[in-house]
């Protein structure tokens, strides 16, 4: 069995107070569940939050890291760091991160080594936009993505991995992929890794999906059989939206 998550990405938003009044709020709402549930507030509020979840099953996540060590990168925060203060898995190559960041697939495939190096998991994110949907190449481009940002890892380090399909038409737009059209990529995704790797290793790697999932959605697009849950932005904002979301799964 694969595990099943439900991971809010917080983005850049609610600065210390309110992060601690978003999380006393899921505490107190998120309902008994065997899935992994996680949350990903930004880097200056992790270490508070690692501290009010230290009696909570929730895992705290980062939205970021740097491929070094350490050394002369002015704003940025490495494995070492995170790790320091109890945070144990990474999200890497959110399309925002690709979009407003200029993170290609080479800088991400660097990323992912540097995390698995220091043994850290990553939910590594990816996902056509609407002009390659809209020209039939959307499988192309997550074939391309998946290749280039993570097919050199080994596979037995795929137990550390977590993917992400988000099609960037569907992040914070409102508008969804199908259940449909989810399912469809998922399968194809691990039909990919199948081939790459083989079918255990495809069999065994949780997929989430992430665009505009909501309560009114999540039921449907985590019935499907390869959805293992969901990367949830805007609605992980909400305490009620958002424990919806985990009693979906
Ligand atoms: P959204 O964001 O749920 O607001 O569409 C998803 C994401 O960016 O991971």
């Amino acid at each position: 069995m694969r595990n099943k998550i439900v991971a809010g990405n917080w983005k850049m938003n609610n600065n210390s107070s309110e992060t601690a009044e978003l999380l006393t709020q899921l505490i107190s709402k998120i309902p008994e569940t065997t899935a992994e549930v996680m949350v990903a507030p930004t880097f200056v509020n992790l270490a508070q939050a690692v501290k009010q979840l230290s009696t909570s099953s929730m895992e705290v996540v980062a939205q970021n890291m740097h491929f070094a060590e350490n050394g002369a990168y002015t704003g940025e925060i490495s494995a070492n760091m995170l790790q320091s203060i109890g945070i144990k898995t990474v999200i890497l190559g959110h399309s925002e991160r690709r979009a407003y960041f200029g993170e290609d697939d080479a800088l991400l495939a660097k990323k992912v080594d540097a995390a698995l190096k220091a043994n850290m998991r990553v939910i590594f994110c990816f996902g056509e936009e609407l002009q390659d949907r809209k020209s039939d190449n959307h499988f192309k481009v997550v074939e391309t993505q998946l290749k280039n940002g993570l097919f050199h890892i080994d596979k037995g380090q795929w137990k550390q991995i977590v993917l992400a399909y988000e099609p960037v038409w569907a992040i914070g737009t409102g508008e969804t992929a199908s259940p449909e059209q989810a399912q469809e990529m998922h399968a194809f995704i691990r039909k990919t890794i199948a081939g790459a790797y083989d079918q255990e290793t495809a069999e065994m790697v949780t997929i989430l999906y992430g665009g505009s999932v909501k309560p009114g959605n999540a039921n449907e697009i985590f019935s499907k059989p390869d959805v293992d849950g969901g990367l949830i932005g805007g609605a992980a904002l909400a305490a009620d939206d958002f424990a919806a979301i985990v009693a979906a799964i």
